[in-house]
Formats: C-alpha cells, sequence, structure tokens
C-alpha cells in the first residue's frame, strides 16, 4: 500500500544555522516541497538582506527542490523601506514573538499593540504581507494562548486585509476565533495532535515532548484532531519541529522544543490512518497552505509506504519524536 501527496508543505519549520542545520535540514527538504523557516536565530533574522544569506545558506544544504519560505523577525526594525525591499525579495512573512515566550524570543515584542506596532501592522497589511504570531502570553503556563485572545482579535478586526496566522494551536478555544475571520487562520503542529499533558509529565517527566506552547488536555488534542482530519480549509499542517541537543533538553533549564521533523509524514500518515482520516491528509498538508498563504511550491511528488520505519535513537545529537520506536508507514526513497 502507498500513499501519494504532491507537494507537501510544513508551514513552521526550525532549521537553527551552522552544523545543526547541515543535520536537520535535509531531513524536511526529504519530506517537503516546501517550508515556512523560522527567524529566531541568536541574532535574528530581522533583515531581507539577512533572510536572503541565510535561505542562500539553506539551499546549499537542500537544492533547488525545496523552496524555504523565508520569514522576518516581527520589530521596529520593519520600515517602510524594509518591507519593500522583502517584497521585492519574494520575501512574504514577518513572524511576531512576544517576549520571553519561548526559545530565543528575548527580542521579541513587549507592547504588541503599542501604536509603532500597529503603524507597522498597516504598513504589512498595505504590502500584503502574513504575520504569523507566536499567539502566547506570559501568564499562567495553560492559560496563555488563551489570554493571547483579545489581542489577536484585535489585530484581526483592526486589519481585515492582512492575513494572519495563529502559529502552532494548543488550545480549543482558539479555533472558533481562528476560524471567525475571514483574514485568520492556523498551523497545527504533529505534537499537538498527538500528546497531552499525561505524556509530558503524568509518569516520568519527558523533556522531548516540553516545548512552547505546551501540550495541553484531552479536549483540546481531540478539538484539534477534529479540524485536521476533516481537511478544515483555514488550518494547515506547521510542524514547528525546534532542534535541540540531547544536552540542552535532558538537563535542568530543558530547552522548550519538539524535534519531529524525521517523523512528520509517517506519523502523520499513521494517525491519519488510525483515525480513518487519510482522505483529509492531502488537504492538510498539500492543498491549504498554498491557498492560505498564496504561493505555488516546487512539483514534489512524495511517496510513502505501509512499511515499518525504525526511528533513529537520535539524528546527529539531536533526539527526535519516536526515537527507538517504529512507525508504520515509511518514506519511499
Ligand atoms: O517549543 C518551541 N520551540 N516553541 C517555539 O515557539 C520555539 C521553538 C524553538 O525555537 O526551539
Ligand atoms: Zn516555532
Amino acid at each position: 500500500m502507498t500513499l501519494t501527496l504532491n507537494s507537501p508543505c510544513d508551514m513552521h519549520l526550525h532549521l537553527r544555522d551552522g552544523a545543526m542545520l547541515e543535520n536537520v535540514a535535509p531531513l524536511s527538504s526529504a519530506q517537503f516541497a516546501a517550508a515556512v523557516i523560522m527567524p529566531n536565530l541568536l541574532p535574528p533574522v530581522c533583515t531581507t538582506s539577512e533572510a536572503l544569506d541565510y535561505q542562500a545558506r539553506i539551499r546549499a544544504v537542500c537544492g533547488e527542490s525545496f523552496l524555504p519560505l523565508m520569514s522576518l523577525f516581527f520589530g521596529a526594525h520593519l520600515t517602510k523601506d524594509e518591507i519593500a525591499a522583502a517584497k521585492q525579495a519574494g520575501i512574504r512573512l514577518t513572524k511576531l514573538y512576544p517576549q520571553g515566550v519561548t526559545t530565543n524570543s528575548d527580542k521579541g515584542v513587549s507592547a504588541i499593540l503599542c501604536e509603532q506596532n500597529l503603524q507597522i501592522f498597516e504598513m504589512l497589511q498595505d504590502a500584503g504581507m502574513i504575520l504569523c504570531i507566536h499567539s502566547e502570553t506570559n501568564g499562567f503556563v495553560l492559560e496563555r494562548e488563551h489570554s493571547f485572545l483579545p489581542i489577536f482579535v484585535e489585530i484581526a478586526r483592526n486589519f481585515p486585509r492582512l492575513t494572519i496566522i495563529m502559529e502552532h494551536i494548543s488550545d480549543a478555544r482558539s479555533l472558533k476565533f481562528v476560524e471567525s475571520f475571514p483574514n485568520t487562520f492556523g498551523t497545527i503542529t504533529l505534537h499537538h495532535l498527538l500528546f497531552t499533558l499525561d505524556d509530558l509529565l503524568g509518569s516520568a517527566l519527558n523533556p522531548h515532548l516540553f516545548c512552547k506552547p505546551c501540550v495541553k488536555l484531552p479536549r483540546d488534542m481531540r478539538a484539534l484532531r477534529r479540524v485536521a482530519f476533516s481537511g478544515n480549509p483555514k488550518f494547515c499542517f506547521g510542524s514547528d519541529s525546534a532542534p535541540h541537543l540531547r544536552t540542552h533538553k535532558e538537563c535542568a533549564q530543558c530547552g522548550a522544543g519538539v524535534f519531529s521533523a524525521p517523523v512528520a509524514l509517517p506519523a502523520l500518515a499513521e494517525l491519519f490512518e488510525n483515525h480513518g482520516a487519510l482522505q483529509s491528509l492531502s488537504a492538510f498538508v498539500c492543498e491549504n497552505a498554498p491557498r492560505i498563504y498564496g504561493f505555488t511550491p516546487p512539483q514534489k511528488v512524495v511517496r510513502l509506504r505501509k512499511a515499518r520505519f525504525d526511528v533513529a535513537a537520535e539524528y546527529g545529537g539531536v533526539v527526535s519524536l519516536f526515537a527507538g520506536k517504529s512507525l508504520s508507514w515509511i518514506l519511499c526513497d
């Protein structure tokens, strides 16, 4: 039995830089035609020229059959000229991190709805850019996404021609807000479809499932599954695969991030199949994203076959989801 996917896309991916980039990027480019590349490097990717340099480093590793859709770190540096330069270079995405909510977000935004940011939103809207948001506050950890909703709604209402993406939705209560505005959409990760707090800390603490936003309650996971399994056109796949070295996960001060790149499509296929939803996988990973973001991915036919996939214990010092376990779908060569 085989499964054919036409140009699957990962709309939220951390590739890092240097040796880590070389280690992890091929795992994604083997499965996906395109991916949205997160800008939270140290220092962050703020300008068009930095993004183009980073894109060239990614292309040097992945080749031309993989389209890295670059994003600029949101901030005061997004002047009218900088936004025009981005558009000119084919960069249409900016990523807003509230300050301090996740890995490498120290340079994020502290007062999201301040006058200066409202002007930037206006310029982004006029330029036809896309605003991707890490939608969390600094509040109580299980309520962080929910307590961000008033800010999300304010931006969505006031900038109705700006396409806004709520990244890595984790809370069932976010879904109806994303659905209720014509200009808002959401990405959903593999780990939020698979796990709850019980998996993270119900028995022995599993640092490899620690991420932001954190995995939540069974009812949240079920609601996310419902929208993904129905192929709902407002939502698409964004893995948020975020590699950290094992030494940075299995320690005190464990970094936030789940590394899922090696298993993304096989694990999605297994999950969708187990729930009788295989017919919606293509909408979720192939069709919805190009329509939402308005881009054409390179032609890439990706085939999976029903066969045992033994997931490696480590990928260059990084522990993947399902490390040392096996999945029932494998990527064809
Ligand atoms: O868990 C996370 N890890 N969430 C993010 O938003 C960032 C990411 C990372 O960069 O490691
Ligand atoms: Zn992320």
